[in-house]
């Protein structure tokens, strides 16, 4: 059941597509203050355990810290980060009462999950306008199943997109891209997409191609094609301030950019320099925008990404104001009132900077919001162009498209990136927890950047990330422009990138089909144990495996020098390890504790006991998938019901998409 509360006036943010009435009165659960802003608090018993918040930090149980909803532009992924890119408001408490909550709040919003008090859970923001989604059901899993079903269907990319894509900042002309291309090609290492970053534009302008390198778009997008490879821009929220550019001229002429008070168009440094950032929060502005996509369609692209869309703020004109005057002081007495450290936040604080998210307004749903009163809004709205876009262009067609920023509602409209990771051991493991939470939000189609974007990757390293990549609907290589190479084949050893990728190929038809399915009946991809095997009570505490699809529990090995793991098996399984020769180690293991041998170029996962999958050939591109001649491995004497679809088209309901695989 679930129970929607309205306090004060809150902004419309089309989150939730079920439309229902306001009940009166106080939640069952918890206490609500409205004095001082919103807060609401409730105990917490000790064994409880609180799931969701979707792109956040830390494990899966988000006990123990305090997590802001506050989309921010921060490359360093530490521990102690409170802020990612996404704003994920729902969480669930599971233990001596289950309930879920979700706070449909477009500002900041802090999560504190026991961290003031160990036995509190308090939720708060400034403004006491939102609405309050309290839902109830027996289990965890029950509760996000209904969250689910009232935010509508997640987003269903084209089936290329469930390929193995690289990127790395950097590709600058159509010679990075062949030398990409062919370096997979030649080594058989399977590639359906290559990442177009910010070097592929005119001075970082939106929709525009660098003309000394990129003549004749539409060819090369084709000479791709012909290997398969789908080449997939990267778009930037901020238009550059160019006089004659038409994007920036249209905008202004038209009145569609985010303005300051006194009217004029606001200015952020971003890549290109100045930029204007599109009000995608006024649905005319919001389709004009999104109309631009066709300019790159038209070229044939089938595929975007969306970025800088938190909207990543370098520096306003006003900050560098404000700045200037700190730092001037401090030059001129560096003894006088204005301390070294205060000069050095001064510019350090210019980014991202509260004052300027404040300095701006959109026009939205009929009236003038100040940005930061909706902040959480703008990458799901710019998103949200693109989508509704795209069903303008070709309503026939699937488009790849994910982003950086989100919030829970973006993903009817496109998947999500978790962004600027580093190449580290703990990114790895970071990448598998915040998995389950985004697919209680909604986010179906996510992945992290494989082998790490920032810092330099080790061989080691990025092979034990593609083999967890091998699970993610996302997987993508993306480095970070000055670190080291990180394409595949540029390590020794080719054989075993070759290995680990095409698992993730000969597993397509399986992970495909459970993507689907998942997106279809708005579920899971990726469960925690405990969702699966709420009985157990040691399965709560398993933070680093995953229960994906209804057949299969992945346990990827995440640190270095390790010649495997441990890992725990509620219930008898069959241990299936992907051998660099191409054939499988299985071996059937009883419930309980046990450590596998898991070789760096092998890919380790287990088939739960009475059930199958199917296994494909290798193939080096989605395109030459064979779906039709499949192995069954797992259990003898089972059956899989398996979905598939031609990849482009939204036929999803046809009958024929479901055929049943027999294991004998
Ligand atoms: C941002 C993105 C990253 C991209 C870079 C340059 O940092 O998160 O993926 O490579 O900008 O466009």
């Amino acid at each position: 059941m679930i129970q929607k509360y309205v306090y004060g006036t809150p902004f419309e943010t089309e989150a939730v597509t079920v439309q229902m009435e306001a009940v009166c009165g106080a939640p069952a659960y918890g206490d609500i203050s409205l004095e001082n802003g919103f807060c609401f608090t409730c105990l917490l018993d000790a064994e409880d355990v609180v799931y969701g918040l979707g792109e956040a930090n830390r494990g899966i149980n988000k006990r123990g810290y305090r997590y802001i909803s506050d989309c921010t532009d921060d490359p360093e992924h530490m521990e102690d980060k409170s802020s990612l890119y996404a704003a994920h408001n729902f969480i669930v408490i599971s233990g001596t009462q289950t309930f879920g909550l979700f706070f449909d709040y477009p500002s900041r919003m802090t999560f504190d999950v026991g961290y003031t008090r160990m036995n509190t859970l308090t939720v708060t923001c400034e403004n006491a306008d939102l609405y309050l989604y309290v839902i109830e059901g027996k289990t965890p899993y029950e509760i996000v199943k209904q969250l689910r079903r009232i935010i509508g269907r997640s987003y269903i990319p084209p089936k290329f997109a469930f390929g193995f894509g690289q990127s790395r900042w950097g590709y600058r002309t159509k010679e990075d891209y062949r030398e990409v291309a062919k370096g997979y090609r030649r080594n058989h290492i399977p590639v359906d997409m290559i990442y177009m970053d910010i070097d592929y534009m005119q001075d970082y302008k939106d929709f525009t191609l660098n003309e000394e390198n990129f003549s004749d778009f539409p060819a090369f997008v084709q000479e791709m094609k012909e290997q398969n490879i789908r080449l997939i821009p990267i778009i930037d929220a901020g238009v550059k301030v160019e006089k004659g550019y038409d994007v920036y001229e249209e905008g202004v002429k038209n009145r569609y950019f985010c303005q300051r008070e006194d009217g004029s168009d606001f200015v952020a440094a971003v890549w290109p320099g100045d930029t204007h950032f599109p009000d995608v929060l006024n649905p005319e502005a919001r389709a004009w925008f999104g109309d631009k996509y066709k300019i790159l369609t038209d070229q044939g692209i089938e595929g975007f990404w969306n970025d800088m869309n938190e909207p990543a703020i370098f520096y306003t004109p006003e900050g560098v104001q404000r700045a200037e005057e700190i730092v001037k002081e401090f030059f001129q007495d560096t003894q006088g009132k204005v301390s070294f450290f205060e000069a050095k936040d001064a510019v350090l604080g210019l980014s991202n900077n509260k004052e300027d998210y404040a300095s701006f307004y959109h026009q939205a749903n009929g009236r003038q919001i100040r940005h930061d009163k909706v902040h959480n809004l703008f990458g799901y709205n710019m998103t949200r162009a693109a989508g509704e876009a795209f069903e303008r262009i070709n309503p026939e067609k699937r488009f790849l498209m994910f982003s950086r920023s989100s919030y829970i509602g973006m993903h009817r409209y496109g998947g999500i990136w978790t962004g600027d990771n580093k190449s580290w051991w703990s990114h790895i493991l970071l990448n598998l927890k915040m998995m389950p939470s985004l697919n209680m939000c909604g986010f179906l189609y996510t992945g992290a950047d494989l082998g790490g974007f920032g810092a330099d990757t080790t061989r080691d390293l990025l092979l034990r990330w593609l083999a967890l990549g091998v699970f993610t609907p996302l997987m993508r290589n993306h480095s970070a422009m000055g670190t080291r190479d990180q394409e595949c084949f540029r390590f020794e050893g080719v054989e075993d990138f070759r290995h680990i990728i095409g698992i993730r190929y000969r597993l397509l038809p399986y992970l495909y089909s459970e993507y689907m399915k998942a997106a279809l009946s708005d579920d899971l991809y990726f469960r925690p144990l405990a969702f699966v095997y709420p009985e157990d009570p040691h399965a709560v505490q398993v933070e680093d495996q995953l229960m994906l699809g209804d057949e299969m529990m992945i346990a990827p090995v995440y640190s270095q020098n390790a010649a495997g793991r441990y890992v725990y098996l509620p219930e008898e399984m069959k241990f299936v390890k992907f051998l660099p020769d191409g054939s499988l180690h299985e071996e059937i293991l009883p419930a309980g504790h046990h450590y596998v041998k898991i070789a760096l170029n092998e890919v380790p996962l287990f088939i739960r006991k009475g059930k199958c999958i199917p296994l494909a050939d290798f193939a080096e591109c989605v395109a030459a998938l064979d779906t039709e001649h499949l192995t069954m491995i797992g259990y003898p004497s089972s059956a899989y019901i398996m979905y598939d679809d031609d990849g482009v088209c939204k036929d999803y309901d046809n009958p024929s998409n479901r055929r049943i695989l027999e294991f004998v």
